[in-house]
């Protein structure tokens, strides 16, 4: 592929794509470049040998030599008002909502508690190297305001939603059926397919909304049929007979959602930990994705998920951080305990796997693989440049790799935000282990 005038970027380094199905090696250029254009698009991926002496005069060449250059991770499930809730001591998934969580998102209806927020959040996430998350914000419409205000900024492409829940909770955090729908429509007029920003319409989980509430949400998902959804399923054991008892009518939590249309494709399910067989029939059915959060699972103690049978079951599964309730957020780290939680299980979660879930299997997931998850031309060109030797013990282990797939699978097991060089959005860099970062133009 040649490339053309408007080539504005070419970067270096070992190129990786995983550009197969689940597990499959990816695609490798070991000394290679990838091509941006003036749209911040991918135009060419390939060898530096071949490629570089295409350029035009003025495009501007970084050069990652020995680090590897991936897709930017893909993060699809956290909680913007839970930054300072990471790591709160002693409860399962009920309680640390009421004694921590439902308090400080209390905080959120004030704009300059949101956006501080918001600010350190995208600044934590691209330190990471994720470039692309699914998040929760409050049900304050503002708190949406003032994240998809800091990633517009950024020019990132993100997926938001302003929280549904009208009881059992406190207040100040409740909404209305009629609330809950106006506010999210008005966001939707307002952000939705505003840059690379959209709306998820949001109900926290079946336990904090009504039958109204829930009626309301079912049309709102009518209303736009293209929508993510994202809500929280089969997490603990309390939580799901909460659900047994709040819906009587209910054979299981996952036809709660059903009832209302909740269950289709671009649906993201939190956890999906404690599923039945029919459960997870329906889900792969509707073509909805199953969230799995690591982190979160070990340390509220919810439980183990199963990715052989949700995969069995034809359901697109993700990998995510669900920060606060997960414990950090690298999507390095998060893969670690994934592999962690499927050995609990008897299951073995390969490099291969795992690198394709943090990137292309997480954009399938929310039906964003058009557009991010891959290097390909015409994608997005978000990507992250990881440094596989970014700590002592991490070049010590480096030195007895032999394979790619044993080295990728070092840096999940050890890596962390010390392991990402860089991170660009659009062919912008906006995280630089050095401190360089280029501002979006006016
Ligand atoms: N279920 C409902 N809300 C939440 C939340 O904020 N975090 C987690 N982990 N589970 C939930
Ligand atoms: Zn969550």
């Amino acid at each position: 592929m040649s490339a053309s005038a408007e080539i504005r970027l070419a970067v270096r380094g070992r190129i990786v794509s995983f550009d197969g199905g689940p597990g499959d090696a990816p695609t490798v250029h070991e000394q290679g470049v990838v091509l941006v254009d003036a749209e911040g698009l991918v135009a060419a991926v390939g060898d530096a040998a071949e490629l570089l002496p295409t350029l035009p005069p003025g495009a501007r060449v970084c050069d990652h030599h020995r680090h590897i250059v991936m897709p930017g991770f893909v993060d699809p499930h956290l909680h913007m008002p839970q930054t300072q809730v990471v790591g709160s001591f002693g409860t399962e998934l009920m309680e640390w909502l009421a004694k921590y969580t439902f308090p400080e998102e209390s905080r959120y209806g004030d704009p300059d508690v949101a956006e501080a927020a918001a600010r350190f959040l995208v600044d934590e996430l691209l330190r990471n190297g994720t470039t692309t998350a699914a998040v929760y914000c409050t049900s304050h419409p503002v708190s949406v305001d003032a994240f998809l205000a800091e990633c517009e900024r950024r020019s990132l492409r993100m997926l938001a939603g302003k929280v549904m829940m009208d009881r059992n909770a406190p207040p100040r955090l409740l909404d209305t059926p009629e609330r809950g729908y106006e506010e999210t429509t008005a966001l939707i007029g307002r952000w939705h397919g505003r840059g690379r920003l959209e709306i998820a319409i949001t109900p926290r989980f079946a336990p904090t909304s009504t039958d109204a509430q829930l009626t309301a949400t079912g049309l709102l998902a009518a209303e736009h049929p293209g929508l993510a959804i994202q809500t929280h399923l089969s997490e603990n054991h309390q939580e799901i007979a909460f659900v047994a008892e709040l819906f009587p009518w209910a054979a299981d939590y996952t036809s709660v959602y059903e009832r209302f249309g909740l269950v289709r494709p671009r649906a993201l399910f939190g956890h999906c930990i404690h599923l039945s067989e029919r459960e997870r029939e329906a889900l792969g059915r509707a073509g909805a994705s199953a969230i799995f959060c690591p982190t979160s699972n070990l340390f509220l103690g919810s439980g183990l998920f199963d990715l052989a049978a949700t995969r069995a079951a034809g359901i697109r599964v993700g990998l995510a951080t669900d920060i606060g309730g997960g414990t950090s957020y690298s999507m390095l780290r998060t893969a670690a305990e994934a592999y962690k939680v499927l050995a609990l299980n008897g299951q073995r979660l390969t490099a291969f796997e795992a690198f394709h879930l943090m990137t292309a299997g997480n954009a399938e997931a929310m039906g964003m693989e058009a557009r991010i998850g891959l290097l390909r031309p015409g994608m997005e060109a978000d990507l992250v440049v990881l440094d596989t030797g970014a700590t002592p013990a991490m070049r010590r282990r480096m030195e007895r790799v032999e394979t790619l797939a044993e080295e990728l699978f070092a840096l999940m097991t050890m890596g962390d935000d010390r392991a990402v060089v860089a991170t660009y959005a659009l062919g912008r860099r906006v995280h630089d282990r050095q401190g360089f970062v280029e501002h979006p133009l006016p």
